[in-house]
């Protein structure tokens, strides 16, 4: 039986985070360079987002860019954020048709200035859109992130806008890239790494963690649908024991 017929669809998360993973090396098993991996890995990112969509998840957020991938070779960084310019050009309009709200998180002023001007008129042309939230995490990482909440927090807490009693976790939630988005329920790492790579770091407390030993250009909607029903034959206790759980 396909894993897609084997889905309970009255319990699929909310919210799946995908630490894209494994181009490089896809390209390597095909005697390419690395740019090709990334080239093949954009069908996978609308696979994925498709498949998501099909099913009810009503948030989808991509690994694309960490802080750390700066430092890769200065032609594959061109490279990427070539891609991201062109793919989101070429996306646009399905897009739209398929009522997906478009984001990114990340220290986007770090992108070369058409890439922000692209993404930002994307993210402004789908703001209403209501089926299907992507979030693209670009030029990001977690540590980056807290460390920005925390500084947002201490001017705050100076400028007597915030008391230091109040802040909780809801506040620290509040001042995150990631305020209008739950936390997600599962996180996907393609390509057999077992890490987390700085992805997401407080809002996983609770996420289920599921590795594949899949490149992210062969990642397509049945290896999706599998991590779905992995993370529905998993029993997600909050800390507490299984009877509580159950009932
Ligand atoms: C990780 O593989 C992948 C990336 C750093 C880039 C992801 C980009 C895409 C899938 C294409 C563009 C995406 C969008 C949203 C338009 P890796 O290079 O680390 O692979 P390796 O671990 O095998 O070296």
């Amino acid at each position: 039986m396909k894993f897609k017929d084997q889905i309970d669809v009255s319990r699929v998360p909310n919210h799946v985070a995908v630490i894209m993973d494994g181009n490089g090396r896809w390209a390597q098993t095909h005697g390419e360079m690395r740019i090709f991996g990334h080239l093949n890995g954009v069908s996978s990112v609308r696979e994925t987002l498709s498949a998501a969509g099909e099913i009810g998840v009503k948030y989808l957020t991509l690994y694309a860019f960490s802080t750390e991938n700066w430092d890769r070779p200065r032609e594959e960084v061109a490279a990427l954020m070539d891609l991201l310019v062109k793919t989101i050009v070429k996306e646009i309009d399905d897009l739209q048709e398929n009522k997906v709200r478009l984001q990114a998180i990340g220290d986007l002023q770090l992108l070369p200035e058409n890439c922000r001007k692209t993404l930002n008129q994307a993210i402004e042309k789908t703001k209403n859109n209501k089926r299907i939230t992507l979030t693209l995490a670009l030029s990001y990482s977690a540590r980056w992130e807290i460390t920005q909440a925390i500084r947002a927090i201490g001017e705050d807490v100076k400028n007597n806008k915030l008391q230091v009693e109040d802040i909780n976790q809801v506040t620290i939630d509040s001042y995150l890239e990631t305020h209008n988005i739950p936390d997600p329920e599962l996180l996907i790492r393609t390509s057999g790494e077992k890490r987390i790579s700085n992805f997401l770091l407080w809002q996983i407390a609770y996420s289920e963690l599921y590795f594949t030993s899949v490149f992210w250009p062969d990642f397509k909607k049945e290896d999706f649908y599998e991590a779905i029903v992995a993370y529905q034959n998993r029993e997600r206790r909050f800390g507490k024991i299984s009877e509580q759980v159950s009932c």
